[in-house]
């Protein structure tokens, strides 16, 4: 099963998704580009979450905080003093590595021998310095969660936008983290873009909120078309939550390079974040509830996943290699399919002249932008029509549109399914509209 990530890696370099950040000075450890596929898959994903999150709401905001906050927002937080994972070094290679994911032969994965140092902590913040001087006085960190960004703001919503309790403050943005040891592709690494959602609410209904998001987070995957039987909860012990989580549940995704592990976290914050924020702060970060006529500090129930964990689990669920007749000869060959949901996929329709004629190619053309004023179309000429169809199988294309020397007559042109590869008759003037409702 490890060989499917090895061909997804590759795929999605081959096709323009992902490529290893600044590749041609040797790379940079546990960074990447997103390339004109991957940037419109990811862009997919993250309107269906704040379609999700917010706009089918009627109490959840949107937020869009800077990445760089006062160094400050990181001490109250607790990042400077507890963002840490325990890092050994191989006392006979001098690799590092995080010490909790450590094979379990706790062999060296770099030399295979076993001979560690002491675990230390290790801070996983990115450390800078804002303005021409790099003194303490002006040093900050990257943000490791977008997180901060709102409970700091958490006042201005209240202020401003007649929120009534509970509701939520939704953010997505870049998120930044010093991994000890990166790896899996886009499953670990240094720079990723969050969607985060703190849902504040009553401290006696947190429990009850926190099931609510707990079901309503599954519910969201298995509607974007993850299967159920690769998803599942699993509730952290004591030992491993965050700094400032009282309860914290993952669901975990199936992974084929490591079996079961955390595609998003769901975690009760308390109201610890904000509490801390207003004592050292000073300002007064709280909600004033009409009916009790008293102010609270409200808890946090916060749902957390990163794009790019999305985007690989999406694509590992995804890939598929079948048995295909193959357009010219009618031989069975293996065709790769990515099995995206429709509205996921990175180019939704692939208008296609059968072959080079000037008369095929003006009615494509014009077909092509037309539809391009809607959804993200690729016009494509080069090759035979059973290879084009392959390539756009490849990146997941959910319609094929071929035009043909019946569309001079008919004015029609085929409408190929990537799925079931069963091509309709339709007429022109209908196809956005076809294609429309199926998108939906
Ligand atoms: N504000 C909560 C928070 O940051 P987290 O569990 O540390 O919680 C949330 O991170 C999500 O972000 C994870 O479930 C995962 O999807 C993603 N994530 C975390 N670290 C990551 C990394 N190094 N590379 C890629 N994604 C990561």
């Amino acid at each position: 099963m490890a060989d499917v990530m090895e061909k997804i890696v590759s795929l999605t370099k081959r096709r323009g998704f992902f490529y290893p950040g600044s590749e041609i000075y040797g790379g940079v450890g546990g960074i990447y580009d997103l390339g004109p596929l991957g940037v419109e898959l990811a862009n997919n994903i993250k309107t269906a979450w704040w379609k999700n999150i917010v706009r089918e709401r009627d109490n959840v905001v949107g937020l869009d905080s800077a990445i760089l906050m006062n160094r400050q927002v990181w001490h109250t937080s607790g990042h400077v003093e507890s963002f840490a994972d325990p890092l050994v070094e191989c006392k006979n290679c001098h690799s590092r590595f995080r010490e909790d994911i450590l094979p379990k032969s706790k062999n060296c994965p770099t030399c295979g021998k076993n001979d560690w140092t002491s675990a230390r902590m290790f801070n996983l913040m990115f450390k800078t310095h804002i303005g021409p001087v790099e003194g303490e006085a002006n040093e900050t960190f990257l943000r490791p969660e977008t997180a901060q960004g709102i409970f700091v703001n958490f006042g201005n919503v209240v202020d401003t936008m007649r929120v009534k309790l509970p509701f939520g403050i939704a953010q997505v943005g870049k998120g930044f983290r010093n991994e000890i040891t990166t790896g899996n592709f886009l499953f670990r690494v240094r720079e990723f873009e969050m969607m985060e959602l703190e849902y504040f609410t009553f401290s006696e209904k947190a429990e009850k909120d926190f099931d609510y998001w707990q079901k309503e987070r599954m519910d969201w995957h298995i509607s974007l078309g993850l299967r159920k039987e690769n998803l599942r909860f699993r509730e952290h012990e004591s030992d491993e939550r965050a700094h400032y989580a009282t309860r914290s549940v993952d669901i975990e995704y199936n992974w084929p390079f490591m079996g079961w592990g955390e595609l998003e976290g769901i975690a009760n914050r308390t109201d610890y974040d904000l509490k801390q924020h207003s004592k050292e702060s000073g300002k007064d970060i709280s909600y004033f509830d009409e009916e009790i006529k008293k102010k609270i500090i409200p808890y946090v129930i916060e749902p957390s996943i990163g794009v790019g964990r999305m985007m690989l689990a999406l694509l590992i669920n995804a890939y598929t290699e079948e048995k295909a007749p193959t357009a010219e000869k009618g031989e069975s060959e293996t065709r790769v399919v990515l099995k995206l949901r429709p509205g996921l996929a990175p180019v939704k329709v692939a208008v296609l002249p059968l072959v080079k004629d000037e008369k095929l190619i003006k009615i494509a053309k014009e077909i092509y932008k037309d539809l391009k004023k809607e959804w993200n179309v690729i016009y494509d000429e080069a090759a035979s029509i059973g290879r084009r169809y392959r390539r756009q199988d490849e990146i997941g294309t959910p319609f094929c549109v071929t035009v043909d020397f019946d569309t001079l007559k008919d004015k029609s042109v085929t409408m190929r399914d990537r799925d079931s590869m069963k091509q309709d008759r339709i007429k022109i003037e209908n196809l956005k509209k076809r294609i429309g409702e199926e998108l939906n």
